[in-house]
């Protein structure tokens, strides 16, 4: 018998947060290429879908994305639990629960941020998962909810859900307002309030205490690090991927220089490749969608996403990629942001 809460989870600095629709396991394989050590998170798989749905769609990764955190909504402790032991034999690192998504969709299922009204159900869900598993149970969720958003009843939550045995919060720090926003609207209207999630860390020094919410640049990592355990980037990740190049070395001491996005292209064109090859209802643009922001805001950015809007989905043809990255300079194809210096590789867009 495992003991309550004895499943320590790793401490990572930074992480991919969960993203429907976004952070699929094609973009999570791109991000990986460009930080090999960030934690990754899949999007939110209801237990429905596992139980009932082509689980193998819903659970496969690329084994290159561990360590990988699969995120599942849900509000049933038996469909949790045996959803959270399927995660733990399909490999993955650890299981996520969602408090805190606002949609109306979940609300309606009684799942997401409304659960943050009662602590207790999701202390009986968290404890039916972990008792289910030898993974990390861990839970994302919001400072609040309307009624329920004080500093005192966030404190209220994590105390209860921590003594049914989770380890790990991640806390975007808005409130989740439900019905009348929209889950855009909830991520942009609410004020952010950091200074909540800090004072959980020094209220719960023993927890691994998360925060997300509105990060997009290195000094604002720096900054949060100093009072949280760790950074979870949403936005900032997908709309500009190669934003992540420099969190290996500056945040988890890695030596080794990171990919040049030329690589990256090379790369990436290899596994599409395995992949329109490999699976029967593949389509290029499932991948190239995720390219988009790769050259964010580098001379030629607006050619190349327009050649692979315009050509995505419906002409794709082997050289599509290559085609729009030769808009881009090679000063930026070649970038390599620490060293700020090319990298003697042999490979060229042309031999791709
Ligand atoms: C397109 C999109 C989909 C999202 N889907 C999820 C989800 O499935 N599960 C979840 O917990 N949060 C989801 N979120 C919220 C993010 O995980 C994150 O909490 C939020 O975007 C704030 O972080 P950021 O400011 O770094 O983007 C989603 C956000 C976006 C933009």
């Amino acid at each position: 018998m495992i003991e309550i809460g004895s499943k320590i989870p790793k401490r990572y600095p930074v992480s991919l947060a969960p993203m429907m629709d976004w952070t699929d396991r094609h973009f999570r394989y791109l991000l990986r290429l460009i930080s090999k050590h960030t934690f990754l998170y899949t999007e939110m798989i209801h237990t429905g879908a596992i139980l009932h749905g082509d689980r193998k769609r819903f659970l496969s990764y690329n084994p290159e994305e561990l360590p990988l955190a699969i995120q599942l909504g849900g509000d049933q402790p038996k469909a949790l639990a045996e959803c959270s032991k399927i995660s733990e034999d399909y490999g993955y690192s650890e299981v996520n629960l969602n408090v805190g998504c606002p949609s109306d969709r979940v609300r309606e299922g009684n799942f997401g941020a409304c659960l943050m009204e009662t602590p207790e159900k999701v202390a009986e869900l968290v404890a039916a998962m972990d008792s289910s598993v030898s993974i990390p149970i861990t839970v994302k969720c919001r400072i609040g909810i309307p009624g329920k958003e004080s500093f005192e009843d966030l404190c209220r939550f994590i105390e209860v859900v921590k003594d049914a045995g989770v380890r790990r919060f991640i806390i975007h720090a808005r409130i989740a307002i439900l019905g009348g926003l929209s889950p855009a609207q909830n991520r942009q209207i609410p004020p952010l309030r950091y200074a909540d999630v800090e004072r959980i860390k020094q209220t719960f020094p023993d927890l691994v205490v998360e925060i997300n919410g509105g990060i997009r640049t290195y000094d604002e990592i720096e900054e949060r690090l100093k009072k949280n355990d760790g950074v979870m980037i949403g936005r900032a990740a997908y709309e500009t991927p190669y934003f992540f190049s420099e969190i290996d070395s500056r945040f988890f001491g890695e030596n080794s220089l990171p990919p040049s996005r030329r690589e990256i292209l090379i790369r990436m064109q290899d596994y599409l490749d395995r992949y329109v090859l490999g699976e029967p209802n593949s389509k290029p643009h499932f991948v190239l969608r995720h390219l988009l922001g790769l050259f964010h805001a580098e001379k030629g950015a607006r050619s190349y996403r327009r050649i692979l809007t315009e050509q995505m989905f419906s002409h794709y043809t082997r050289d599509l990629l290559f085609q729009a990255a030769g808009e881009i300079p090679d000063s930026a194809l070649d970038f390599i942001p620490s060293q700020n210096k090319k990298r003697n590789f042999e490979s060229t867009i042309a031999s791709a």
